[in-house]
């Protein structure tokens, strides 16, 4: 062989050392690249000004990369910001070095440089890419992005539609408001928005035919706000949580989808001809309201609903050992208007006070309010061993909360065993509720665990979960 040849492939070889090499070979190769830099969006359209943003390839939503289960993704994201940046592929389950949180699994990407992720996609589904680095502005100005893993051999549907929903806080003129650090929102619900876009459009209608059957791919990309969303006039029918399948149901309830959470649906367009349905957001009282509209056109597309069967294949995730798992447990306190009266904050005690005006934190995971991202594991794993963890949150507010690099099934909810035990990376937890997931612990490394309220993660609710060989 040639030797500058032979070089090339060492270092690549020596690259990726957690990679092995025949899988390597074998997964044909999906290449993208992506641009983390200012732009516009224009949410409302005009005549109303563009928002400056922060987004991939300068958009809100960045693109969405599309790839089909088996294959492997490579990604190549340069820097345009003016700070410091990483990417971390929310739901994927890839080797640690890959997983996108600065000082724990790679160094920053500095203003200008570059950073190439790669990684094989074992599990079909609904996933999303944004930065683990300043996370609660970074995602706050528009920086996220689909990334959609198809099943080898998709459900039959007439369309296959993402829709990335986030919310904005917009001040006078269209501006993004900057008080992105705002202490009463990290020790409350989180930095709300006041203008809710899918796509990175406020208000859109979807167009439709009667008859039509859309496979429908809802992503929260919002800081805090979580949705209770209802199709008036139409009956969605659950086929996957975080990209896993269930079995296909209906939530009369209305599909609850807390930040970082995903839900796949079928959505048969049951309404006739030239009429017209809101989609709405019902979770937070007294901000109710629309999010979109569904408007179908003159033409049905076929004279009744498909019966094509739904379901999806199962991705290929270990069944936890129950009656062999070992029992973890994290207590979530702290926050406005809780019990919880003091933390630890880098390794020293202290009340609450102080540890809102001393460091900016107010939440605690076992007692600690973790700064940053690199800190001691909260929980300890043997690689290959089933665990099941209690979330119990003793606070007065929801936490979705969110594992790297692992899917769990909920198991229960104050005791009440969850509908479908959905398979989940990111589980949301109501006021003063105890959750008990359920996993087994097979990928190696520290892993993240927090609040996907980016205001909480970055108040202390964050830790590391490692699993050591
Ligand atoms: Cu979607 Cu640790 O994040
Ligand atoms: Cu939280």
């Amino acid at each position: 062989m040639h030797r500058r040849a032979f070089c090339r492939l060492a270092a690549a070889a020596l690259a990726l050392p957690a990679v092995p090499r025949l899988a390597a070979a074998a997964a044909p190769l999906v290449e993208r690249r992506i641009t983390a830099a200012p732009g516009i969006a224009p949410l409302f359209g005009a005549p109303r000004r563009p928002v400056v943003i922060w987004g991939y390839d300068g958009k809100a939503p960045g693109p969405e990369i599309r790839c089909r289960q088996g294959e492997r993704l490579r990604v190549v994201v340069a820097n345009r910001l003016a700070e410091e940046t990483t990417v971390h592929w929310h739901g994927v389950r890839l080797p640690h070095a890959m997983d996108g949180v600065p000082g724990v699994t790679q160094p920053a990407i500095p203003p200008g440089g570059t950073f190439t992720y790669e990684f094989d996609l074992p599990d079909a589904g609904t996933f999303w890419y944004h930065p683990h680095a300043n996370s609660a502005e970074q995602l706050e100005r528009g920086l996220a992005g689909a990334l959609i893993v198809e099943e080898r051999q998709p459900i039959a549907a007439d369309r296959d539609i993402t829709w990335v929903i986030d919310d904005w806080l917009l001040g006078e003129g269209n501006v993004l408001h900057g008080d992105f650090g705002n202490l009463h929102s990290m020790a409350h619900a989180g930095r709300l928005g006041n203008v809710i876009t899918v796509n990175g459009q406020a208000q859109p209608v979807l167009q439709v035919r009667a008859g039509e059957r859309i496979r429908l791919r809802l992503i929260n990309a919002a800081n805090a706000r979580i949705f209770q969303l209802r199709f008036a006039g139409h009956a969605p029918r659950v086929i996957a949580t975080d990209g896993h399948a269930c079995p296909p149901h209906e939530r009369p309830e209305g599909l609850l989808l807390g930040p970082g959470m995903r839900l796949d649906v079928v959505l048969d367009m049951a309404g006739s001809p030239d009429s017209r349905f809101v989609v709405s957001d019902g979770y937070n009282r007294g901000q109710e309201g629309d999010v979109a509209t569904i408007a179908y056109g003159p033409e049905p597309l076929r004279a009744s609903l498909r019966d094509d069967p739904v379901a999806l294949p199962a991705n290929p995730l270990a069944e936890p050992d129950l009656g062999a798992a070992e029992r973890l447990e994290v207590v979530l306190d702290g926050g406005a208007m809780g019990r919880a009266t003091h933390g630890v904050v880098d390794g020293r005690r202290m009340t609450l006070q102080e540890m809102v005006r001393g460091h900016g934190l107010a939440w605690t995971m076992n007692g600690v309010a973790a700064k940053g991202h690199i800190h001691e594991p909260l929980l300890t794993c043997r690689l290959g061993r089933s665990y099941r963890i209690v979330f119990d949150n003793r606070s007065a507010w929801p936490h979705p909360m969110h594992l790297h690099g692992h899917v769990f099934r909920v198991l229960s909810r104050n005791g009440a065993p969850e509908p479908h035990t959905p398979w989940a990376d990111t589980v949301l937890l109501g006021p003063r509720e105890r959750v008990e997931v359920a996993l087994v612990a097979d990928n190696p490394g520290d892993w993240m665990l927090h609040c996907h309220i980016l205001e909480h993660q970055q108040g202390g609710m964050m830790a590391l979960m490692r699993v050591t060989p």
